[in-house]
């Protein structure tokens, strides 16, 4: 069993870059589950009678979101089988009340992760997806804040490898290269599933 943790600011194109190591994984015959911790987020505070937009989850109280992210990752944790499972996730969260983490110590002990990634883009990269991904409501951000909270990830990746010994991969998803960024991460994988 091998979980591992993928993190990466809204807009970095994390998702893409998973659904190609799902195609990369497969066509090496070493399958893997990804599993969105926004998405498990979102199932519990339906089922709570909260039907929220995924971006509406971070503008909650944060004495809510600490509650529904506990649940999430001990449903995580129970639905974890034998083989690889990569979680989809964020380093922190951009709440109403500043920044808090995606990652603390109660989800990592639960979580368990043998590797942390951080998925990495040109911040003016990630400027114009944020702003040409219509389908969503994300938050516009200069290319200096950007750059601070690429940074900030850093600091919080450094962190967590502290508290769970795991080692932080930066993987870069650069224009048109997510294919790259996939088979990239599907090598470390490999190397550590032996
Ligand atoms: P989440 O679902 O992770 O939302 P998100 O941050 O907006 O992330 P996305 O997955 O939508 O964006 P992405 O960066 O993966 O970019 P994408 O691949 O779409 O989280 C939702 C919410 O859940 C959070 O806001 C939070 O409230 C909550 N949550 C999650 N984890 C939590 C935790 N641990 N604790 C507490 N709360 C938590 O790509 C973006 C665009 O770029 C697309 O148009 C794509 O086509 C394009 N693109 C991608 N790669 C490339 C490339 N290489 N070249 C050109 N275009 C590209």
């Amino acid at each position: 069993m091998l979980t591992v943790i993928v993190t990466g600011l809204p807009g970095v194109g994390k998702t893409t870059v998973l659904e190609a190591l799902k195609g990369v994984s497969e066509k090496n015959g070493v399958p893997v589950s990804v599993v969105n911790f926004g998405t498990i987020m979102s199932e519990i505070l339906g089922r709570r009678g909260m039907a929220l937009d995924r971006d509406e989850i971070r503008r909650q109280d944060v004495a809510l979101q600490r509650k529904i992210q506990e649940e999430a990752a001990r449903e995580i944790s129970e639905r974890r089988g034998s083989g690889i499972l990569i979680v989809d996730t964020h380093m922190f969260v951009k709440t109403d009340c500043g920044l808090w983490p995606g990652l603390p110590m109660n989800v990592l002990s639960k979580l368990s992760p043998s590797l942390l990634v951080l998925i990495e883009a040109p911040p003016e990269e990630i400027a114009n997806r944020r702003a040409s991904d219509k389908g969503r409501r994300r938050d516009e951000a200069s290319r200096a804040l950007i750059e601070r909270e690429l940074n900030w990830s850093r600091f919080l990746a450094a962190a967590c490898s502290v508290i769970t010994g795991a080692p932080v991969k930066i993987v870069n998803n650069e224009a048109g290269r997510h294919l790259e960024a996939a088979e990239e991460l599907f090598g470390i994988i490999s190397k550590m599933v032996g």
